[in-house]
């Protein structure tokens, strides 16, 4: 059985930045699930279809075409042939996956692509549903938190970075909006599996949390990546 580490949480809570990490370490591929739900959203997008619209929106995911390929340790998301990881980077795009990860036909049509890859190869899967739904048997279950504050000063310094204008009270208003919207969906909602373990990011720096998590896998852990 290929082994597993889900890692759940709040947007900006370092979850791909710590997944990337752990993963690195451990050899395992980095499984990010978010970039699904963008790309669903990118491409309702770019057909003029409100991301609200949950007809609109299931035919859209009908005959969608996702492909995910690593490469030192990097994915990339392919819709339709295209390579889009850069492009659903965007606040927009940010905006419409929140509202299309609501749909449960788009759930299954991604949860069915995380299992695969899963049940093939060593994976750390980052997302929102991973270790209460995706992977209810993964063999380390992680929800990182961090205060709304600190979690929108991260994004907000990410997107001045990309040379992004932002403002930081629109980042953090798009942010609680979002984690709304993940918390109250019925289907598969963000939220921490009983078996999981809670770590709170807000004063911890990346480093710090992978040793955490490292430690948690390889010390406390129930596997070895020796076996
Ligand atoms: O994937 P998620 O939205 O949970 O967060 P992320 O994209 O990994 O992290 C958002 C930003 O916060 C990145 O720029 C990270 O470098 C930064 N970060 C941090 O400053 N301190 C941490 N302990 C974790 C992440
Ligand atoms: O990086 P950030 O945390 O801002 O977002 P993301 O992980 O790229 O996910 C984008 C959106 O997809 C989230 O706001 C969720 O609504 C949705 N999502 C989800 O519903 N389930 C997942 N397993 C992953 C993402």
């Amino acid at each position: 059985m290929p082994k597993s580490i889900a890692i759940d949480g709040p947007a900006g809570a370092g979850k791909s930045t710590i997944a990337k990490k752990v993963s690195a370490n451990l050899g395992f591929i980095y499984l990010d699930t978010g970039a699904m739900y963008r790309t669903v959203a990118l491409k309702a997008i770019n057909e003029g279809v409100d991301t609200k619209s949950q007809n609109d929106v299931e035919k859209i995911v009908e005959n969608i075409d996702i492909t995910i390929s690593h490469e030192n340790n990097t994915q990339k998301i392919f819709l339709d042939g295209v390579d889009v990881s850069e492009a659903i980077r965007t606040p927009e795009v940010s905006a419409g996956a929140s509202n299309v990860a609501v749909f449960k036909e788009v759930r299954l049509k991604l949860v069915d692509l995380q299992r695969k890859i899963a049940s093939d190869k060593n994976v750390v899967m980052d997302g929102r549903d991973i270790g209460s739904y995706v992977l209810p048997n993964a063999d380390l279950k992680i929800f990182l938190t961090a205060t709304v504050d600190e979690r929108a000063r991260r994004r907000y310094e990410e997107l001045l970075q990309k040379g992004q204008k932002v403002d930081f009270e629109e980042v953090k208003a798009d942010m609680i909006i979002r984690d709304n919207n993940d918390s109250s969906r019925t289907f598969a909602p963000l939220v921490k599996a009983e078996d999981a373990i809670e770590v709170d990011s807000t004063s911890m720096t990346i480093d710090e949390v992978v040793e955490k998590i490292m430690y948690y896998y390889l010390e406390a852990g129930k596997t070895s990546p020796l076996q």
